[in-house]
């Protein structure tokens, strides 16, 4: 991965500003996991950690001051692990490598943390992220307290490190969104070759499966320096698009079907979010069309709301409102059921077939962090009872967009059989999502490599 050690130097000044002056931070990365017997899952960094170092090894501790100084605990030099498992950095490299003051063995991590955190007024970690964290930290208060009688202080506030993070993370600076626009591009290159490997297989008369298409698209990812699929990619063939979190499988693609895609690449860290429903054949029937050309509206409605000083939730209560126009004129909702399109948006008329949010926060995370409340504005709940489950909601004022946070925008619709829904539209499932960066006027969609608009796909895959 590529190393300007200086923009982590950057994110460690500014994260101790946010600590104050006897502050200490605590930031594990990631463990590694066995996936079965002696076979890990592929290693992949902890988010906040990378934020703050760039380093992607395993078993290795960051330790943030609030003067500004850090060190890093890392694997030693071992040329035998080495031989086995690959280089490590170590820590006499370190501080050249990374920009920390100092870098130690991680085997001296116990030994070295109570001096750390002597003389801190509190000690911020990540809460309820790492397994047995909390446990680590008091064992480490409990071995300073020892030695209170020697003139060791010990902290007296433990504070949630994700709650400064959280808010660095959710405004993205120049270097990730390059990194994110080049995560997209690979991913809008991916679905394009899904979309022609599909319609070129059937033409040729080939057995079709969803896990071609996944192959594809790991192919266009690694090909181009992607590390891993931000996810586990979506490829479902005609019904199974219904379902929302269903896996490539082996259901046959045939002739007539449509294909949803939800598949995104991670590339130096950082995720991609795409999703594209196309015709297998390269041809949208009536009804597909119909209901492809509402998805798209909406999302364009909810573009539209994209942009400075709009709330995160407009984006859906835009997709909301031309949803349910349109599946009331469409004959899926009985509109004669409802005084007015507020009624039944108040009423989730929608429901039954869109069940999910519009958006989320991206980054290195595909559901990045962040809060997705107005900090400034969070006394101001009231409680409001559903109308569809008489529950009761609080609601509480959305985040207020802002230059440089990034959001997806992913209206869908999902039809199953049901008593007054027409039959011309069972079992199609349609989602378009797109990465949206909030810019000074409004958003930058940075996923249009791939076509979106029925006639722009129909083009491509005529032409494959
Ligand atoms: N691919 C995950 C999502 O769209 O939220
Ligand atoms: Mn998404
Ligand atoms: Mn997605």
């Amino acid at each position: 991965m590529s190393h300007d050690s200086s923009l982590y130097a950057q994110r460690r000044a500014a994260l101790a500003r946010h600590l104050g002056p006897l502050g200490v931070a605590i930031v594990p990365t990631a463990p590694e996991r066995q996936r079965n017997r002696d076979s890990d899952f592929p290693y992949r960094h902890d988010s906040y950690f990378y934020y703050l170092t760039g380093f992607t090894e395993p078993n290795a501790w960051l330790v943030v001051q609030g003067n500004g100084s850090s060190t890093l605990f890392c694997q030693p030099k071992d040329l035998e692990r080495e031989i086995w498992d690959g280089y490590r950095l170590g820590p006499d490299a370190a501080p050249a490598q990374l920009g920390v003051q100092t870098a130690l063995p991680v085997t001296v991590l116990d030994e070295q943390l109570p001096p750390l955190l002597d003389g801190a007024d509190a000690v911020w970690y990540p809460f309820a992220i790492h397994h047995q964290l909390e446990t680590r930290v008091s064992t480490w208060m409990d071995s300073l307290r020892q030695r209170v009688r020697y003139g060791a202080v010990v902290p007296t506030a433990q504070r949630d490190l994700c709650s400064v993070l959280d808010e660095m993370r959710l405004v993205k600076d120049a270097h990730e969104l390059d990194t994110m626009r080049r995560a997209c591009r690979i991913s809008a290159g991916a679905h394009v070759r899904a979309m022609q490997t599909s319609v070129r297989m059937l033409r040729a008369g080939e057995d079709l499966r969803e896990y071609h298409l996944e192959a594809e698209l790991l192919h266009e990812f690694r090909r181009h320096g992607s590390q891993y699929p931000a996810y586990t990619s979506i490829v479902a063939a005609g019904a199974n698009a219904c379902v929302l979190h269903y896996r490539a499988d082996t259901a046959p693609i045939r002739d007539g079907d449509l294909v949803l895609i939800d598949a995104g690449c991670e590339l130096d860290g950082y995720a991609s979010d795409i999703t594209r429903t196309f015709p297998a054949n390269g041809r949208f029937t009536g009804p597909q069309r119909d209901l492809y050309q509402l998805v798209l509206a909406a999302q364009e409605a909810s573009i539209a709301a994209t942009h400075p000083g709009a709330r995160f939730t407009d984006a859906h209560d835009a997709t909301v409102r031309v949803l349910t126009q349109g599946l009331m004129d469409l004959g899926l909702v009985d509109k004669t059921q409802y005084n007015s399109l507020d009624s039944a948006i108040e009423q989730r008329a929608y429901f039954p077939f869109y069940m999910h949010r519009t958006g989320h926060w991206l980054g290195m995370d595909v559901h990045d962090c962040g809060s997705y409340h107005e900090p400034t504005e969070l006394g101001h709940s009231h409680v409001r009872k559903d109308a569809l489950s008489n529950q009761p909601i609080v609601n509480r004022p959305a985040r207020i967009l802002r230059p440089g946070m990034v959001v997806t925008i992913e209206p869908g619709l999902y039809v199953r059989p049901a008593p007054g829904v027409p039959e011309a539209f069972h079992h199609i499932g349609i989602r378009i999502e797109d990465d949206a960066v909030v810019t000074d006027v409004g958003c930058e969609l940075i996923t249009r490599d791939v076509p979106v608009a029925v006639e722009a796909i129909e083009a491509l895959m005529a032409t494959a």
